[in-house]
């Protein structure tokens, strides 16, 4: 299915100079929400869907193409044919299975590696050249397998990582505070999952260090409770979700359409994105997330944040649990 108006596809293009295409994989509530999210934000001026599921792919692209008129421009399609994704810039993964009620993401690790050994070969012939991010669950494990399938050089296929997790820190740390979310600059690292870390040693609020914030507005500084607390909600905001609605899909979408933008863009934004690391505080050889540059090439290096002893021993140990689960489907 096309549709738009490919004279505008000229509009706005990546610093290639050609029309930037973003290839969404999965047109479930993730990849639809992103495909939405990428279009309202005006990150791509194509933004093609791509799903086995036929009527659903095409239903999902006749629906965004119908609100055309009220986005930046920009032109929609879609297909279960793989061939729809051909001469992406970029192509985002969200296709797998998702977590059930209680589920851990690991715990659907088999699956989706299963799927992406299926899924990739395909992809990258079409669309060699493209920058590669993976969101499907789990990420981390994903983006390692992910590496090995296809052999993309490690800059141009990673994971969309703790963004998300990060974000949900970033507003439940804003909430306390009584200031804009913007104000605050706050990562969670390590696995997009149950191991993850809060970096609060380099966390600020209006560039005041969050662990010396005053407080404003008559509200207390944030104490050692808060921060457990603001810890144990971003670790289990995803169950409570899935819980409550059956998926997530808003903030993992606008997530996924931020990166999208720092790669088109060629922004050199730093995300804390999913990638191999090589070395990173001696850790190597496993993917997760720290505060990474982000640009057209995709993830070319990663920001060694200062670390407490004990951020850095929660890193390392979200590491040992990731590279455990990776060895034990063949990576
Ligand atoms: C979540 C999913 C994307 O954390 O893992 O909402």
């Amino acid at each position: 299915i096309t549709g738009g108006h490919p004279e505008l596809a000229a509009a706005t293009a990546p610093s290639s100079g050609r029309p930037s295409k973003l290839s969404i994989v999965g047109a479930g509530a993730v990849g639809a929400t992103m495909a939405y999210a990428a279009l309202m934000r005006g990150a791509a001026r194509t933004v093609a869907l791509m799903d086995i599921n036929a009527a659903k792919v095409e239903a999902e692209v006749l629906d965004l193409q119908h609100g055309i008129q009220f986005m930046p421009q920009a032109r929609v399609e879609g297909s279960d044919d793989v061939s729809v994704c051909a001469g992406s810039d970029v192509i985002v993964v969200t296709a797998g299975a998702k977590q059930k009620p209680g589920q851990s993401r690991i715990d659907l690790a088999g699956d989706t590696i299963g799927l992406m050994r299926k899924v990739l070969p395909g992809l990258v012939d079409v669309a060699p050249d493209a920058v590669y991010v993976m969101v499907t669950n789990p990420v981390d494990v994903v983006t390692y397998a992910s590496l090995k399938i296809t052999g993309l050089p490690s800059h141009r296929l990673f994971g969309s990582g703790t963004v998300l997790d990060s974000s949900r820190m970033r507003f439940l740390l804003a909430d306390r505070a009584g200031v804009a979310v913007q104000n605050v600059h706050a990562y969670i690292a390590g696995e997009h999952g149950d191991t993850e870390i809060p970096l609060w040693s380099s966390a600020t609020i209006g560039g005041v260090p969050l662990l010396d914030w005053p407080g404003v507005r008559g509200r207390a500084p944030l104490s050692a409770q808060d921060r457990e607390e603001i810890h144990h909600e971003v670790v289990n905001s995803a169950y409570r979700i899935i819980a409550g609605k059956g998926a997530t899909n808003y903030a993992i979408g606008l997530a996924g359409a931020r990166i999208v933008e720092a790669v088109l863009d060629d922004q050199h934004a730093i995300l804390p994105v999913s990638s191999l690391l090589d070395d990173y505080y001696g850790i190597s050889d496993v993917c997760l997330s720290v505060p990474s540059l982000v640009d057209r090439e995709g993830v070319r290096e990663t920001v060694s944040t200062p670390m407490s002893e004990d951020e850095l021993g929660g890193l390392r140990s979200s590491a040992t649990s990731l590279r455990e689960v990776a060895r034990q489907f063949g990576f």
